[in-house]
């Protein structure tokens, strides 16, 4: 197996300039099992690592992919206007692996800032690009809160497919169900800006949770759930399986 320095290691993993991975290394910030290796060229099998940088437990990951269970009230942008960025919930080494004016993760798609729920976020530009691209028609489950009680005919006009004023083809979709008085599950495979929002206005309801706020949640990306345990404002890595789960 190929092996890496270990500056080089701490570098990719976003830790800091190789000068400062160095200086880490030199000063003994960094353990890998158990020990405390002083020289910043010694290599290591990177794939899999597990070492400690100031105490803090990391894992060596080629590529990155996440999940963040996304709160309201933060905006998926690197730029943010008015709320704060997603991009602060995430841990320093994950916003600057790879270095350079690309560093760090992105998120595939946006959510609303008022939306929650399921956020990817990679820094492997062809799986972003995979699960974004339209072709692709990865199915996203979204659980909506209607500010007015949810008709049948409403269902069925989701279904059959409803006019956007940004095209004239109607756009459907794949799946919906009432799941309440005032609430409904809808599946879309396209991601069109504000898209739920729109298809529930263009319907005569109007998305909108309890207090006037909020009322859309993404429960799923194709056979990947939102873990009940990952708590509002968390993120994990993805795992093999659930990268599967997305790609199935
Ligand atoms: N559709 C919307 O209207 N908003 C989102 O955040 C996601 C899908």
């Amino acid at each position: 197996m190929a092996t890496m320095q270990l500056q080089e290691i701490l570098f990719s993993q976003g830790f800091g300039t190789r000068r400062v991975c160095a200086g880490l290394i030199q000063q003994g910030f960094v353990a890998v099992a158990g020990e405390i290796p002083t020289d910043p060229a010694m290599e290591f099998v990177a794939d899999g690592l597990h070492f400690k940088v100031q105490g803090t437990a990391w894992q060596y990951h080629e590529k990155a992919y996440l999940m963040l269970h996304k709160p309201a009230g933060y905006e998926c942008s690197q730029k943010p206007s008015t709320y704060p960025s997603i991009y602060t919930l995430l841990p320093s080494p994950i916003r600057q692996r790879g270095g350079g004016a690309a560093a760090g993760v992105q998120a595939v798609g946006r959510l609303d800032q008022d939306t929650t729920g399921l956020l990817l976020l990679s820094d492997d530009g062809k799986f972003i690009h995979r699960m974004s691209s339209p072709k692709h028609h990865v199915p996203k489950v979204y659980e909506v809160t209607a500010k007015h009680a949810v008709e049948d005919k409403q269902v069925q006009k989701l279904l059959i497919g409803v006019v956007l004023d940004d095209d004239p083809k109607p756009v459907r979709a794949a799946a919906c169900e009432k799941t309440g008085d005032n609430t409904l599950s809808l599946t879309l495979t396209e991601g069109k800006y504000h898209q739920v929002k729109r298809m529930i206005a263009a319907v005569g309801n109007r998305v909108e949770g309890e207090g006037g706020v909020g009322g859309l949640h993404r429960s799923r990306i194709g056979a990947l759930a939102l873990p009940d345990d990952l708590k509002v404002g968390q993120w994990r890595w993805l795992t093999a399986g659930d990268l599967a789960a997305i790609s199935s």
